[in-house]
């Protein structure tokens, strides 16, 4: 039978992933900083991956951020009753971005349901303590813990930081410790160490191992030594979306 040849970027992804030993990895033509059409390209691939492996009943946990916030317009799944879960509170920033948002608009997309998270992302010591208790917050809690996949994004500290309103004391314990890559709220230095962690009711990083695949969204220029030292600790359920101007920086420094 005549296989069509695989093109350059398949050919990137595969190397990528023996190399960084992970589930998965896929590379989009273009520079998700340059063109929103390889941003919603990094969305599309995802919910096709996603549609791939999804059950009925199955739980999805997603966080929030411009390269999610397409996910809705592609994912067609032919299973039901699913269920998205934000896996983080609110950012000050567009409603389109919030994990809740985008959890609706998931659950709305496939004829699923949804959960809403109503915290902020960053919480203080005492308020995380006492929302803990709270019912609805307990739930999300459990669901994330208990979700089959995660859909993340990775991203560069500084700017989640800014995002997220964190006072000055936690930037300066980042550029002290010299964050170089952030994910669901864990902020983690060059050779992977967590340098800080926000105090959330969100996923933790504890959570991923046990999935059944945790897909990594991201790409752009500004993202390529985040996503590197991401690939680093990713669990190895994961599945990174890419664009070329990563996936092209990451097969230069191997
Ligand atoms: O944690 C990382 C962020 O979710 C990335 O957000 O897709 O808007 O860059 P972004």
């Amino acid at each position: 039978t005549f296989l069509a040849p695989l093109s350059e970027n398949e050919i990137l992804g595969r190397q990528l992933r023996s190399i960084y030993n992970i589930a998965g990895f896929y590379v989009i033509s273009g520079d998700a900083d340059a063109n929103q059409s390889t941003k919603d390209g990094l969305a599309k691939v995802t919910a096709e991956l996603l549609s791939r492996v999804l059950t009925d009943g199955a739980i999805v946990s997603v966080t929030g951020g411009s390269t999610m916030a397409s996910l809705s317009d592609y994912l067609k799944p032919a299973v039901k009753d699913l269920l998205f879960v934000p896996a983080r509170g609110g950012l000050g920033e567009s409603n389109h971005f919030q994990a809740n948002s985008i959890a609706s608009a998931l659950g709305e997309a496939t004829g699923g349901m949804h959960r809403l998270l109503h915290a902020p992302d960053y919480l203080s010591k005492s308020t995380l303590e006492s929302l803990m208790h709270e019912p609805d917050v307990k739930e999300i809690i459990q669901l994330n813990q208990q979700s089959d996949f995660v859909i993340h994004g990775i991203g560069e500290p500084f700017t989640m930081a800014s995002r997220r309103h964190s006072p000055e004391g936690e930037v300066e314990i980042l550029k002290r410790n010299k964050a170089v890559t952030e994910a669901f709220g864990f902020y983690f230095d060059e050779h992977g160490n967590v340098v800080h962690r926000i105090k959330t009711v969100g996923i933790q990083m504890e959570d991923l191992a046990q999935k059944k695949q945790v897909f990594a969204v991201a790409g752009g220029t500004s993202k390529q030594e985040a996503i590197e030292t991401y690939l680093k600790i990713a669990p190895k359920n994961t599945v990174l979306i890419t664009d070329e101007a990563v996936g092209e920086y990451l097969m230069k420094n191997r």
